[in-house]
């Protein structure tokens, strides 16, 4: 059982965690519209990405590799009657993607969990329509105290701006947007970034 299987039936209690989504989706929703789209929300855990998005939306998929994660999030939407809300399991590490299927792929806070984040990046552009959309959001390069749990299933402490510029680059993504988007609070600040590229 992985930590984020533990940690699925409480994930929602954290306000910050609510908080640290729901910037991520606003901004997104400035610079895309999302209507009528076909998302994927790639490690959706409990779909806090999928939630502000799924009235405008046309579809979500929701992937992730913790089934934890996936059983709240269907929990959820069949609590409240929500239709365009999927779930996959899928690992990043290991799973492809199908290509050429959606508008918009979101990230929130799951690219340092993934082994090859090159390589994922990768998959992500060729699962986009011409023309579609990749919204990254995650850590700022730390220290390596962000996880009071420990680095356990950490792969990267964080990332550098030039580092996904480099990613969005050779994957043949124009950038769009680059930018710090929040500052989480703890012992010390820590920065989350949002980066949206264009397969043009
Ligand atoms: C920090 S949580 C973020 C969850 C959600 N995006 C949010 O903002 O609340 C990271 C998520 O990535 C998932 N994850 C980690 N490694 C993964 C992998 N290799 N493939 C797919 N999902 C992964 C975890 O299970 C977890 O749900």
């Amino acid at each position: 059982m992985s930590r984020f299987d533990k940690l699925a039936t409480e994930w929602d209690l954290k306000p910050a965690r609510i908080k640290s989504a729901l910037k991520t989706t606003r901004k997104i929703k400035e610079i895309i519209d999302i209507k009528d789209k076909d998302i994927l929300d790639y490690g959706s855990g409990t779909g806090l990405v999928s939630f502000d998005f799924f009235k405008d939306a046309r579809s979500i998929i929701a992937m992730d590799n913790s089934q934890g994660m996936l059983e709240e999030l269907d929990r959820k939407t069949t609590q409240a009657n929500i239709t365009n809300i999927k779930t996959k399991l899928h690992d990043a590490n290991t799973d492809s993607l199908p290509k050429k299927t959606f508008d918009l792929i979101v990230t929130a806070m799951t690219l340092h969990h993934i082994k090859q984040p090159a390589n994922f990046i990768q998959n992500a552009v060729d699962a986009l329509k011409d023309g579609g959309y990749l919204a990254i959001s995650d850590l700022e390069s730390e220290d390596g105290t962000f996880h009071s749990m420990g680095n356990d299933d950490v792969e990267h402490l964080g990332f550098d701006k030039e580092q996904i510029r480099g990613f969005f680059e050779d994957a043949g993504l124009e950038l769009v947007y680059l930018e710090r988007n929040e500052v989480v609070e703890k012992h010390r600040d820590f920065h989350i970034f949002l980066a949206v590229g264009k397969l043009v």
